[in-house]
């Protein structure tokens, strides 16, 4: 899969859901399905989009014992999934049985990523709440490597992060990368963002976008925006 733009349908019902990629008519964007819209609408909601032609990133973030998230991947590769993720902070163990989990009878099975130290968890929240006493960029590239060890695909992470994952993990180590805002754009919680151009520089293979185009007058002109910015 290529470079592309995945719009986050944080949405809190199939049926706004629906009515939302009704507005792209034939265009079939890469949609991101999260705990919201899954929590709400079941895994129904997965089968109808997919069954609508979009690929589908599956963002529910998994983190339990590994026989547990083995288990519950095995459920979710049946959903047919483009990309599916989980929490690196589960252990390099737990990476490695999701992948068994995910993986299908006939060896294929949906790309898995890692989300590595939030980013709404600072160095201060990792201190004293975590009791992790490292610079918080060196945790996330630790957790970036036990993915990679561990046989995943990739990560989530910010496109500032994009360079020095590809650096330590590789060039074919995926960066999907939430935090993107148009330059003339509202900022909302996002706290360090970059445009879709700026991502596309900074070598991100895929962009996370929610609001800068759920909420746009015209979202489909913001969606088509995006993707001349970053795939050209
Ligand atoms: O609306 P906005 O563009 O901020 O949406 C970004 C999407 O990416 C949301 O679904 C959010 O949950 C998700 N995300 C994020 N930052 C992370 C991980 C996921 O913004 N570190």
């Amino acid at each position: 899969m290529g470079k592309d733009v995945i719009v986050a349908c944080d949405f809190d019902s199939a049926e706004k859901t629906l009515a939302f990629l009704d507005n792209f008519k034939g265009r079939k964007p890469f949609v991101k399905i999260g705990m919201e819209l899954f929590y709400a609408a079941g895994p129904q909601i997965v089968r109808d989009i997919k069954a609508r032609g979009h690929k589908i990133f599956l963002d529910l973030k998994l983190h339990d014992i590994p026989n547990t998230v083995k288990k519950a991947m095995a459920v979710l590769s049946g959903l047919d999934v483009d990309i599916c993720n989980l929490h690196a902070g589960g252990t390099v163990a737990m990476m490695q049985a999701a992948l068994e989990g995910l993986t299908r009878p006939d060896g294929t099975r949906p790309l898995l990523i890692a989300v590595t130290m939030l980013t709404s968890t600072d160095q201060a929240a990792m201190e004293n709440d975590l009791w992790i006493e490292k610079p918080l960029p060196e945790v996330v590239m630790h957790y970036a490597e036990n993915a990679k060890k561990a046989g995943l695909d990739g990560v989530v992470c910010s496109p500032l992060e994009s360079p020095v994952v590809h650096e330590r993990c590789g060039a074919e180590f995926l960066t999907v990368t939430p935090g993107v805002r148009f330059a003339d754009g509202a900022v909302g919680d996002q706290k360090r963002v970059t445009t879709p151009a700026r991502a596309k520089e900074l070598g991100s293979d895929y962009i996370v976008v929610g609001r800068p185009i759920t909420q746009a007058e015209d979202p489909v002109a913001a969606y088509e925006r995006c993707v001349a910015e970053f795939v050209g």
